[in-house]
């Protein structure tokens, strides 16, 4: 049963910047009448195979559950890179989602993706495509962000017509520029509008 207006904003993140971004893409969903963002996120996977975390994380946004995703109503998926490709959690994740493919759960519900890099062209691109392929798989409806979003024309950071990308710098701590929050809000707003128009 798909929970009305509601859009899942799952995200992995382990210096906090793509969680940042999900915050943004948050308030974007909720610039349209009626919808609501659910944060959630996905537990970091350990090289001892015994070990398993809480299943509530003790601080942040509460761990997604199958569930989640089968009741939205659209979903934007973010992680940051890892060697130009999604974070092996959030990888880790969507390999449990074999159950809601069988049963085509997540067909045509829209999808966006975001994520953050080091470096300016440590991946960006590739990260955001990586992250398409197994909602594409899923048969979600994959949204990007048009160039109409004019700070796509001018960025000297993030931000692609892919999904929204931020440069978080060689430590991890640079802020979201203005551009890039602008960008996120914009793609969350879009995918939210997509939703709306998708359940009419
Ligand atoms: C194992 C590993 C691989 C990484 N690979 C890349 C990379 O290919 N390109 C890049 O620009 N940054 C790379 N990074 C840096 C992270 O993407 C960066 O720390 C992240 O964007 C910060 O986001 P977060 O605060 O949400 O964790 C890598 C980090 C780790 C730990």
């Amino acid at each position: 049963m798909n929970r009305q207006g509601e859009i899942l904003v799952l995200f992995y993140s382990r210096y906090g910047a793509t969680e940042k971004m999900a915050q943004h893409i948050a308030r974007g969903i909720e610039e349209v009448n009626g919808m609501q963002a659910r944060i959630r996120t996905v537990p970091p996977v350990s090289t001892v195979c015994e070990a398993t975390e809480d299943s509530i994380p003790s601080e942040g946004a509460p761990y997604a559950s199958l569930d989640d995703l089968r009741d939205c109503v659209g979903l934007a998926l973010g992680s940051p890179t890892r060697f130009g490709n999604m974070a092996a959690p959030m990888k880790y994740f969507i390999d449990s989602t074999s159950s809601l493919w069988l049963g085509a759960e997540l067909a045509g519900k829209p999808a966006a993706v975001f994520t953050s890099t080091s470096s300016m062209h440590g991946g960006q691109e590739t990260t955001l495509l990586s992250m398409m392929l197994p909602l594409l798989h899923h048969g979600m409806l994959i949204t990007g962000i048009p160039y109409s979003e004019t700070d796509l024309l001018h960025t000297d950071a993030g931000g692609t017509p892919y999904g929204a990308s931020h440069l978080a710098g060689t430590d991890s701590k640079k802020p979201l520029t203005e551009a890039e929050q602008r960008l996120c809000r914009a793609l969350g707003k879009r995918l939210a509008t997509t939703a709306v128009k998708l359940a009419s």
